[in-house]
């Protein structure tokens, strides 16, 4: 009996050898582009790799010799830059200008130690040599500071005998001063470097600061809502077998916001406890607050950062929550990273490379927006100007809001009141002051979040004159002054 192939002509053996030549042509082929993909890649990350590169070598500069383009526009974060809102600002020290321009931001920080000679806040390579000339005119600082301010991670691992997170929980004790002077030892003095965000045998982004792994996990265990990190969401749902880990289970695109993550953020940093993220609520101020209110020192006291000079209330300093910021907004949600905005490509022949000229978008509007946003630039700046500018009123409204609690606190400790009667309206205070200072104390003037922004200054306002009334009716019975939750939505 022939076989189907046979009846047509087609010998068995024949049709054997052709289908075993397909098979290999298929498989030479598969190989030659697995080879060509694996080429591009190799081109993309090794490069020519000139000089050997660790996780010791913290001086830039070496793999500037790999990478020069990168090099190069890193080390342009030197020049100074300057926009309307951006580049001026600063959270950690006033500076004169904006005391000038904020005068309530100066009544509502009574009582918080800050640096009287503020230097404007400058590009990346700037970032160790400010903190060290601000600390010679300051109180003394924990040496945990560093863990934003210089590529300090031979220094956790010496501290640590290879445990990172154990090194830097041993800086806080130390003074600034002490730690600075490990730093120069271990790995040179070098602020944020290639090695801080780059896994030096593959160049892949990954992140190093154990203060940012420690609060990430703290937010993945939470259960708060997480649409811009579909990664967390997804580790969620799989069965939390192992913590979650940003460098194992984080996207290329999250990563592109996580490595801004290990410093653009709200945290605690002194003597008194190790450098805290306070993260175990979720993301949002109210949140945040929730946190730092359940949070206590070791030697069992609530948890604030200073005490007010004049009404004594003990209140929280909110430091650049930009990452917590950002994450409140449409562009998060779909999917836009830090990196897209602030480092954003730049073609360079065949390829593309990423500005490492980190600064603001306003200063590049051709490339960090126009990439998505078919508008002139002129439409474009104008649009985050008048974001910016409604921002900023609104924060003025919380600032008359806060002198004027400020003073009903005054008046009402003049006609005799006790801190045990003003209690209620202190506690106001602490959660104005908060949200004030949180949209202060961020550094786009409400771009990253422009409604979000408004909700924190218009409950900000409200607290404020939630807390005058309770001031102004200290001795008249509870019912004739507003309750403190009356209004406010308890989330
Ligand atoms: C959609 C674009 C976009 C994204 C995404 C974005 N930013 Fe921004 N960022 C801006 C704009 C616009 C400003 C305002 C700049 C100005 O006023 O000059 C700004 C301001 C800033 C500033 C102050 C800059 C200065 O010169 O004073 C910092 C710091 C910052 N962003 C960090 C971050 C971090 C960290 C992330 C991610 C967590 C992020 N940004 C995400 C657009 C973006
Ligand atoms: C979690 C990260 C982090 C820690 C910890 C940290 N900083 Fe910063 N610091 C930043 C970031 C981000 C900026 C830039 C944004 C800004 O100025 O608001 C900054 C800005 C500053 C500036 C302003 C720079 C200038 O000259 O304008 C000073 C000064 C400063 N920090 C000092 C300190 C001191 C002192 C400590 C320790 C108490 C400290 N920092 C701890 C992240 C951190
Ligand atoms: C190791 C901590 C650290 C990391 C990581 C980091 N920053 Fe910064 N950044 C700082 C500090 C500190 C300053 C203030 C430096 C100074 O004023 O001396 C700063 C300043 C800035 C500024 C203001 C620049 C200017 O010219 O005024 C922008 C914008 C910014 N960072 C964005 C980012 C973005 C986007 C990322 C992620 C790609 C990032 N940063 C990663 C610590 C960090
Ligand atoms: C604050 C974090 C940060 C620092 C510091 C940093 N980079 Fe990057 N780098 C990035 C990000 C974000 C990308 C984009 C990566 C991506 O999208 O996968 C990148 C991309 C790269 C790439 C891949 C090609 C490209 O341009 O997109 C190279 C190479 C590179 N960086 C080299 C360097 C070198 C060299 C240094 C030190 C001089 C350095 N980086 C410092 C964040 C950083
Ligand atoms: C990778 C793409 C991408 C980049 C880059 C980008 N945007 Fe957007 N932007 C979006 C998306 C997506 C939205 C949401 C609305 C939509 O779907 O069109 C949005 C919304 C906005 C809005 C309205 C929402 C709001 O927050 O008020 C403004 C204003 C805006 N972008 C400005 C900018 C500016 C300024 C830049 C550069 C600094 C920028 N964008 C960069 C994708 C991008």
């Amino acid at each position: 009996m022939k076989t189907h192939v046979e009846q047509q002509g087609w010998s068995l053996p024949v049709v054997l050898a052709l289908v075993l030549v397909i098979a290999a042509v298929t498989i030479g082929i598969a190989a030659l582009l697995v080879n060509i993909n694996e080429r591009k890649t190799e081109a993309k990350t090794a490069s020519v790799r000139l000089v050997e590169v660790t996780e010791d070598t913290t001086d830039p500069a070496q793999w500037g010799v790999n990478w020069p383009k990168q090099y190069d526009s890193y080390q342009r974060t030197a020049i100074a830059t300057r926009t309307r809102f951006g580049g001026h600002g600063g959270s950690e020290a006033l500076p004169a200008e904006k005391i000038e321009r904020d005068p309530w931001l100066k009544r509502m920080f009574l009582g918080y130690a800050f640096s009287i000679d503020y230097r404007d806040r400058r590009g990346h390579a700037y970032m160790l040599q400010d903190q060290e000339q601000t600390q010679r005119l300051t109180k003394p600082q924990s040496g945990s500071c560093l863990h934003c301010h210089a590529s300090v991670m031979p220094l956790y691992r010496k501290l640590g005998n290879g445990d990172a997170k154990a090194g830097l929980d041993a800086t806080h004790k130390l003074t600034y001063q002490e730690t600075n002077a490990m730093l120069k030892e271990v790995g040179g003095a070098h602020p944020v470097s290639c090695v801080d965000c780059h896994d030096p045998n593959t160049m892949k982004l990954r992140v190093t600061r154990p203060g940012f792994i420690e609060g990430i996990q703290k937010l993945a265990n939470s259960d708060a809502p997480v649409p811009h990190l579909p990664s967390m969401q997804q580790w969620r749902e799989s069965g939390r077998a192992n913590p979650y880990d940003p460098n194992v289970d984080g996207t290329r695109n999250e990563m592109r916001s996580y490595v801004c993550g290990q410093c653009h953020v709200e945290y605690y940093c002194s003597s008194k406890m190790p450098l805290t993220f306070p993260w175990d609520k979720g993301l949002r101020a109210a949140q945040m607050e929730e946190a730092w209110n359940q949070t206590k020192f070791p030697d069992g006291e609530q948890f604030f950062d200073y005490k007010h000079a004049e009404s004594g209330a003990k209140v929280l300093k909110a430091q650049h929550p930009e990452f917590e910021l950002w994450s409140q907004g449409v562009h998060a949600r779909s999917g836009v990273s830090c990196a897209d905005c602030h480092m954003p490509y730049m073609r360079d022949g065949a390829t593309k490379v990423s500005d490492h000229w980190v600064r603001s978008p306003l200063l590049n509007v051709n490339r960090a927006c126009q990439t998505c946003h078919h508008f002139s630039e002129e439409e474009i700046k104008s649009r985050v100007d008048q974001i910016q500018t409604r921002n900023f009123e609104l924060m003025q409204r919380g600032g008359v809001a806060i002198v004027a609690l400020l003073d009903a606190l005054q008046a009402a400790k003049a006609a005799g009141a006790t801190e045990a009667q003003l209690a209620p309206a202190l506690e106001l205070q602490r959660k104005a002051q908060w949200r004030l200072d949180f949209i202060a104390a961020e550094n786009s003037m409400g771009f990253h979040a422009p409604q979000e922004a408004a909700m924190v200054l218009g409950e900000a306002t409200d607290y404020a004159r939630q807390g005058e009334l309770v001031a102004r009716g200290w001795n008249q019975p509870q019912t004739t002054a507003a309750k403190p939750e009356q209004t406010a939505a308890a989330r």
